[in-house]
């Protein structure tokens, strides 16, 4: 019996949010540049995509370049905007194919204008498509897109347009860039690093979070399904005991 079959289908995560880590390591384990782990990461990307669909996630959000990368040797910042704006155009019409949406979260307006251009493409071709949507956060931090959303809120207030009594989870929800995704039951990191480096603060209040050693350009799909497993083997409380679960 393979993994999958131990999976509960009907009771998979709706999203699953990857903290997508360990291609540089990869690459120098290889006795490879840098860029050649991010490369190979590519065809993981294939893999955790393919899984998802098989177990009927609806929202996969990986973690492609976070505000901070922008410190990274230049070389390695063009390589890693060239490797997303060839393989979005390459590979764009295939994901089509199989009703992906592409879409993304992030200051994308901060991105190089080709790349913001192959994103905005790949979004209009795609976005009435209706199987997984592959969110792409780029340029992203939790930190970043908090502070725009207390910026909006303020405005929103000063103007008159909503009451200081008002503003709930929901008014912060509306207004960060993942605005009508739900929140990920599952986030995932690789490469043994256990921390969430500014990915999606707010919305990982109640996920399940899963760490594995391997490299992200090991990540194959019976890695996203030992993650699944993982998730279905946790009790979910929200803050409650196990007994209220059972009601
Ligand atoms: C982290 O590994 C990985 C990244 C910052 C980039 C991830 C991007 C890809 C896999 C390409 C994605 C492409 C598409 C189309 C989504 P790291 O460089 O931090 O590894 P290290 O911790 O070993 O140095």
């Amino acid at each position: 019996m393979g993994i999958i079959d131990q999976i509960d289908l009907n009771n998979t995560p709706k999203h699953i949010a990857i903290i997508m880590d360990g291609n540089g390591r990869w690459a120098q384990q290889q006795g490879e540049e840098r860029l050649f782990g991010h490369n190979i990461g590519v065809e993981s990307v294939r893999e955790a995509l393919k899984a998802a669909q098989e177990m009927n996630v609806q929202y996969l959000t990986l973690y492609a370049f976070s505000t901070e990368n922008w410190e990274r040797p230049q070389e390695e910042v063009d390589g890693l905007m060239d490797l997303l704006v060839h393989t979005i155009s390459s590979e764009v019409e295939e994901l089509d194919q199989s009703n992906v949406v592409i879409s993304t979260i992030g200051h994308t307006a901060g991105l190089p204008q080709g790349c913001q251009e192959e994103l905005a493409a790949a979004y209009e071709q795609t976005k009435t498509n209706t199987g997984v949507n592959l969110i792409l956060a780029l340029n992203y931090s939790a930190q970043w897109e908090i502070v725009e959303a207390a910026k909006k809120i303020a405005i929103d207030v000063s103007n008159g347009t909503l009451d200081l009594d008002d503003i709930s989870k929901e008014t912060i929800s509306d207004n960060l860039t993942t605005k009508g995704i739900p929140d990920p039951e599952l986030l995932i990191r690789t490469s043994g690093e256990h921390r969430v480096s500014n990915f999606l603060l707010w919305q990982i209040a109640y996920s399940e979070l899963h760490f594995t050693e391997v490299l992200w350009p090991d990540f194959k799909k019976e890695n996203l399904y030992t993650a699944v497993l993982d998730y279905q083997s946790r009790e979910r409380r929200f803050g409650m005991v196990s007994a209220q679960l059972e009601k």
